[in-house]
């Protein structure tokens, strides 16, 4: 029997240290989807969407939504603050974007509370110089109660009576461990009364997600999978443990949202024309500073959730390589390529060495990681403007080098290339897979 052709199911990730412009990558790509899905990560990603002169930062909902008439969902592999998506909601609603009917929220969804944002920051300052620069959202304790299974979803906020014995019971030991970690008591106080509340606010949004989506996969409907954060911050392929706490990684898709495996159709892996990375961490290609000021200043690089600036880098082939590999990359989008329209001369990685000898591996241990000599090739820059350009043959010649550049040393294509935060300053090139699955 022919195997019936399987329904477009397409993952959009980060293939370096977050921040590389997915939001803008999935907006645009949506309108080609009926579902936009996030499958890991918390309010610790900021996605900016910017169109018509407006600006959306979008945390947990899912960037798709900003596509009249599409569907959302928020997964089982998230881990979800309850007053913030209410929060990020009611903006929404200012905005004019109406979400009823159209944004599902997974029941099996793991639940964050203050006590996870407490102990995020004890953490963290216990670490002291160690610290890893986490975006104090208790994303990294809401996980590591889900793997102790101690954590609360959002199907227990949904029975009161059970909800507030849970809460109770996890609170008793929550408190011993703060105490005799931190010497620190929890604020607890009003905590049931309070989540009940919020509750009331997400009730309508609550759906079993996996149902949801594979049903629609049954009915031939299209789903774009949002990541979030990027691969170098994989919990387990990362820069560990300067890393986040989930699955950022194409493979995330599927568990974080119980879509199989066999259902993903295709992965875009989505890179700056440059590197960036917020938090601590080594990061090879890391620019002295004065190079590093010039590129965050035309960039705009300050975090989109904590406005803290971010670290800036050449373009690191060999974090893009390691990133193809583990996602499975088939197209590959080059964000803001604008950042570089003044730059005389571009320096990209193409190799690391270590001790004077050529690796071709990722090394596992930051303390490599940070001794990493990176082989850098010069290429010249193109000293013209770009943002408006709609067509990859009116780019400048060097412009165009340096994609092609890119392409041949990865052995990938460039589907899409954007140069500057708006909807419409997007390229995308004639004869790609990607231009395939608009
Ligand atoms: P995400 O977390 O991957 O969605 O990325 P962020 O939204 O956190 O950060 C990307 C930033 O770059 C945002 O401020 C975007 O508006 C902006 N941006 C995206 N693409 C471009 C581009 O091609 N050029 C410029 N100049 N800015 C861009
Ligand atoms: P988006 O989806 C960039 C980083 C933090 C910190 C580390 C751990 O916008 O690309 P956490 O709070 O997750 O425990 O912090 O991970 N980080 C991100 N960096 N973009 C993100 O998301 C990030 N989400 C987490 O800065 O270094
Ligand atoms: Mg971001």
């Amino acid at each position: 029997m022919a195997e019936r052709s399987r329904t477009k199911a397409i993952a959009v990730v980060g293939a370096q240290w977050g921040d590389e412009g997915k939001g803008k990558v999935v907006d645009y790509l949506a309108s080609s989807f009926d579902y936009t899905a996030r499958y890991a990560g918390g309010h610790n990603a900021g996605h900016t969407v910017i169109f018509n002169n407006h600006r959306y930062i979008l945390q947990l909902v899912p960037s798709g939504i900003l596509r009249p008439e599409k569907k959302a969902v928020i997964g089982p592999g998230t881990v979800v603050d309850p007053a913030a998506l209410v929060g990020e909601l009611d903006n929404l609603k200012k905005s004019g974007v109406q979400v009823r009917g159209r944004l599902f929220l997974s029941n099996r969804a793991q639940v964050i509370f203050p006590y996870h944002r407490e102990m995020d920051k004890a953490a963290e300052a216990a670490r002291g110089e160690a610290k890893i620069g986490t975006t104090s959202r208790g994303i990294g304790p809401a996980y590591e109660d889900k793997m102790a299974r101690r954590g609360i979803r959002v199907c227990d906020l949904l029975e009161p009576d059970c909800f507030r014995i849970k809460l109770e019971r996890v609170l008793v030991e929550k408190n011993a461990v703060s105490h005799a970690a931190y010497g620190h008591t929890l604020e607890t106080a009003g905590l049931v009364d309070q989540y009940l509340e919020l509750a009331a606010h997400i009730r309508g949004l609550v759906a079993d997600t996996a149902v949801l989506l594979n049903a629609a996969l049954d009915r031939g409907e299209s789903v774009l999978f949002e990541g979030a954060q990027g691969t170098m911050l994989d919990i387990d392929h990362g820069t560990y443990p300067y890393v986040t706490s989930s699955s950022a990684t194409s493979g995330g898709a599927a568990t974080g949202l119980g879509v199989a495996p066999t259902r993903i159709t295709g992965v875009v892996g989505v890179t700056k024309a440059y590197t960036t990375r917020v938090g601590s961490g080594p990061f090879p290609t890391e620019m002295p500073d004065l190079e590093a000021q010039e590129v965050r200043a035309r960039g705009n690089e300050f975090g989109a959730v904590t406005g803290r600036p971010r670290r800036c880098g050449w373009l690191d082939l060999e974090v893009l390589r390691y990133a193809k590999m583990l996602n499975g990359i088939d197209s590959l989008v080059v964000t803001k390529l604008d950042v570089f329209d003044e730059q005389p001369e571009i320096k990209i990685c193409v190799g690391y060495r270590h001790k004077g000898q050529r690796i071709t591996e990722m090394p596992p241990d930051v303390e490599t990681l940070a001794q990493i000599e990176p082989e850098y090739r010069t290429l010249p820059g193109w000293r013209k403007p770009t943002p408006g350009i709609r067509d990859v043959k009116d780019l400048p010649m060097p412009a165009r080098d340096y994609l092609s550049f890119i392409s041949d040393q990865l052995e990938i294509e460039i589907a899409m290339i954007s140069t500057g935060p708006e909807r419409d300053a997007t390229i995308i090139p004639r004869g790609t897979k990607l231009e395939s699955w608009l």
